[in-house]
């Protein structure tokens, strides 16, 4: 079968290995559409130090159940149509004893630190999948994933309707999580330093953009928000500025969660924490939030389709890739269908 491996960074290709065969308590999938996320463009670049090579990428994975074990906990069968819950843990470390399996201590990611499904057929846990509803096609189940890591966010800052949410980075993760803060009844401020990235953002109705290169985005947010300042900021840059600026733009008794990856730290003045007393949070992937992932794309309350760029073959994955390299601002989101 065909699969999509990075034999080492710069180094994508189509490769020919053998079907897989399920080991005890997995399900064996036939793949109909894989997302290209970010994660896969570092680790194309070599700049992601999770990931070892060679390495099958792919995490963001639609399929149809081949063959499965009888006693999976949600009755699932084969011809089922199902998205893979991607982030695999231990089950006893204590993270996950208390339900917060995506950090596990032992968290193993498709694609990062095992072979993931942008492969004709993938083999999976049977208790990490989810159904698919029936109105759903296949390229808007596969975007579920980046949605659950946006709603990780909103949820963690703990976001309300009426409240105030502001969004740095209008990338796929960013604009997914404004989208995903209105669909809440949230008043969405994004921002970014990219303006074709904020006038898509505008064109998808959210409702505020700030340039920060551009504007002073403190005091537009303070305009925004009636002087209150943004109860709730998620970061979805991975920027260090932007981090550090996630201070400026909290209310007073305000949230941030912290959801973009920096390659380097970032120094703080705590000084402003202790005075706001804000509520500092990573969100690191996410837990448990398929389902209504896939239910606010069955409503449209978080219309996917919005940031699909194009969907392209297996065979074009591998120079898609290389070109979303090259020229990142031409692409929001790709997925690869089978
Ligand atoms: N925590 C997790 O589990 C998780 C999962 C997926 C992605 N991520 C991280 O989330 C971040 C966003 O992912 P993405 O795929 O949307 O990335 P992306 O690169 O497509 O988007 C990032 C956006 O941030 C903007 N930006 C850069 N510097 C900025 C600044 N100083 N101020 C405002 N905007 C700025 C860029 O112009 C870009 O539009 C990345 O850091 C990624 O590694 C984390
Ligand atoms: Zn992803
Ligand atoms: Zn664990």
């Amino acid at each position: 079968m065909k699969a999509v491996q990075f034999a080492e960074p710069w180094q994508a290709a189509v490769i020919d290995i053998d079907r897989p065969v399920p080991a005890e308590g997995q399900a064996l999938l036939r793949i109909t559409a894989a997302g290209i996320c970010g994660s896969d463009i570092g680790a194309y670049r070599g700049t992601n130090g999770l990931v070892s090579y060679p390495r099958v990428i792919g995490h963001e994975l639609c399929g149809v159940i081949e063959s499965i074990p009888a006693d999976n906990p949600r009755g699932l069968k084969a011809g089922d149509r199902v998205v893979v819950d991607p982030y695999l843990y231990c089950g006893h470390c204590y993270p996950c004893r208390i339900g917060r399996t995506n950090c596990c201590t032992d968290l193993h990611v498709l694609g990062v630190h095992v072979d993931g499904g942008m492969a004709e057929y993938y083999c999976h846990p049977a208790d990490m999948l989810i159904p698919v509803p029936e109105e759903l096609t296949d390229v808007q189940a596969a975007m579920a994933e980046p949605l659950t890591i946006s709603l990780h966010a909103i949820h963690r800052g703990g976001l309300k309707a009426g409240e105030y949410c502001a969004v740095i980075g209008a990338g796929p993760i960013g604009l997914v999580a404004a989208m995903a803060a209105q669909a809440y009844g949230a008043h969405a401020i994004l921002l970014d330093l990219v303006q074709e990235r904020l006038d898509f953002a505008r064109d998808l109705g959210i409702e505020h953009t700030i340039n920060s290169g551009r504007e002073n985005a403190e005091e537009r947010i303070r305009e925004i928000t009636g002087g209150d300042m943004a109860q709730l900021v998620c970061e979805c840059s991975g920027a260090n500025p932007a981090v550090r600026a996630t201070l400026d733009y909290v209310s007073n008794a305000g949230r941030i969660t912290l959801t973009g990856w920096p390659k380097k730290e970032t120094s703080l003045p705590t000084d402003v924490i202790t005075r706001k007393e804000v509520d500092i949070r990573g969100a690191r992937t996410s837990a448990g939030e398929f389902e209504e992932a896939l239910e606010l794309i069955r409503t449209k309350r978080v219309d996917m389709t919005r940031i699909l760029t194009r969907t392209v073959s297996i065979d074009e994955a591998p120079a898609t890739i290389a070109d979303i390299e090259k020229n990142p601002g031409n692409y929001m989101k790709v997925v690869v269908t089978f």
